[in-house]
């Protein structure tokens, strides 16, 4: 079998958490085919004494317990890659967008430090340079269930995993725009509420131009209506890579 294309390292304390829902599906598969490979340490396993205690209470008082950075530091360098990123996931980290996925899915190895209890000592973060990642500003229970968004918004990016190719281009994110809106059989709808919907003309036309067209304008509509931040940000760009592209020399 040929090497997978992208690794997985994941830090935890729950070990049976993983792979749960990325058994299944496109990622289950492709696991199964060895198109990427996930490897699973039980931080428990670098615990020094015979009850294989993980964290200790806080200094400075407070509530919850730290995990120790004794622990986590033996653990981090039987994971660490000679090429690859660290990740501790945590709600203070980089927001995880989908520019981040797609470099993700360029690294081979990914590794994937997952908290529990109130965090994970700052010292053994700093002292190994792990980068802090965020899946949005709410508070999980634990690293674990982040770790497993973020492998399953880059495994769908790897050659071979999402059957349709032309999808990636399209979806959400591919242009920092969300999705124009979809539609299927049959062109003329009636719902529980009595009305009856239409599928729009313009989509049952066959005049793929048009079509295009009317996607792109949607999908900026939905954009500006929805996501302003999205819609902002990308307006900056397209004004910068205009002026780029105007001062070539950078003058
Ligand atoms: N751990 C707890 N909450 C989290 C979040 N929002 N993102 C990433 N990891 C977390």
């Amino acid at each position: 079998m040929t090497a997978p294309l992208w690794t997985a390292r994941v830090v935890t304390v729950f070990p049976a958490m993983f792979p749960g829902p990325l058994g299944e599906s496109l990622a289950g598969r492709a696991l199964e085919r060895g198109t990427w490979s996930l490897e699973v340490l039980d931080l428990r396993d670098f615990a020094d004494d015979p009850h294989r205690m993980v964290d200790d209470t806080p200094f400075g008082g407070g509530a919850g317990m730290v995990i120790r950075p004794d622990v986590v530091d033996r653990a981090l360098q039987t994971a660490r890659p000679a090429k690859g990123r660290m990740i501790y996931l945590s709600p203070r980290g980089r927001r995880l967008d989908q520019a981040l996925v797609r470099d993700l899915a360029e690294c081979p190895v990914v590794v994937l430090l997952c908290g529990r209890y109130e965090g994970v000592d700052q010292r053994v973060l700093d002292a190994n340079a792990v980068e802090e990642v965020s899946l949005g500003d709410y508070v999980l229970s634990g690293g674990e269930p982040a770790a497993l968004c973020l492998m399953d918004a880059v495994v769908r990016l790897l050659p071979g995993v999402t059957g349709n190719r032309d999808s990636l281009v399209e979806e959400s994110f591919a242009d920092g725009l969300l999705e124009y809106p979809h539609f299927t059989r049959p062109a003329a709808w009636t719902a529980h509420d009595g009305v009856e919907r239409r599928v729009p003309d313009v989509l049952l036309s066959g005049h793929h131009a048009k079509v295009a067209e009317w996607r792109r304008s949607e999908a900026e509509r939905l954009t500006r209506e929805r996501r302003p931040d999205l819609w902002a940000s990308r307006e900056r760009s397209i004004k910068t890579l205009t002026e780029m592209r105007q001062t070539p020399n950078g003058n």
